[in-house]
């Protein structure tokens, strides 16, 4: 009976790894879980934007620093271009006697938005214009033609 222990240490050691085994696996499997609930998610800034009632614009062009456009209004037109030079990204602003300046490298943009001078490669985008909630919305990711417009009546609804 003496000679017992041996074995009976062996199967507590047998039995204690499989707990411990089964354990690890669990708080594995919990730690897994766990993360799974906080999504990796890259939140960045919707692409549409509410940029105010139509009221808010006077005629002609009016830029707005945050989304980085012009609004041109021509009556009950209205019309969106993006003021992100298509060279490097900097701010265009209006130049002298209309039209485009890139004050970074020297880009100029006709009042089309097309690419006349220095080194941009493409023209500035037109970008699409709806109303929502009587608020104009411009989709900074979308594009539309330099010949886009969107009316809208006095009340703020699209004609
Ligand atoms: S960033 Fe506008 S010309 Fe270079």
């Amino acid at each position: 009976m003496k000679d017992d222990p041996p074995e009976t240490t062996r199967r507590n050691l047998l039995w204690k790894s499989v707990v411990a085994g089964t354990g690890l696996g669990l708080l594995a499997t919990a730690l897994a879980w766990a993360r799974s609930l906080s999504p990796k998610v890259l939140y960045e800034p919707p692409t549409k934007r509410r940029i105010g009632p139509p009221g808010r614009f006077p005629e002609g062009r009016t830029f707005l620093s945050e989304e980085r456009i012009f609004v041109l209004r021509q009556g009950n037109a209205y019309r969106a271009i993006s003021a992100v030079c298509t060279h490097l990204g900097c701010t265009v602003g209006e130049a002298d006697g209309g039209g485009y300046h890139c004050p970074c490298h020297g880009s100029f943009f006709s009042e089309t938005g097309t690419n006349e001078a220095g080194p941009a490669p493409r023209p500035l985008p037109w970008l699409p214009l709806t109303v929502t909630g009587g608020a104009l919305v411009v989709d900074l990711e979308g594009e539309v033609g330099p010949d886009h417009r969107l009316e809208v009546a006095v009340e703020g609804k699209p004609q």
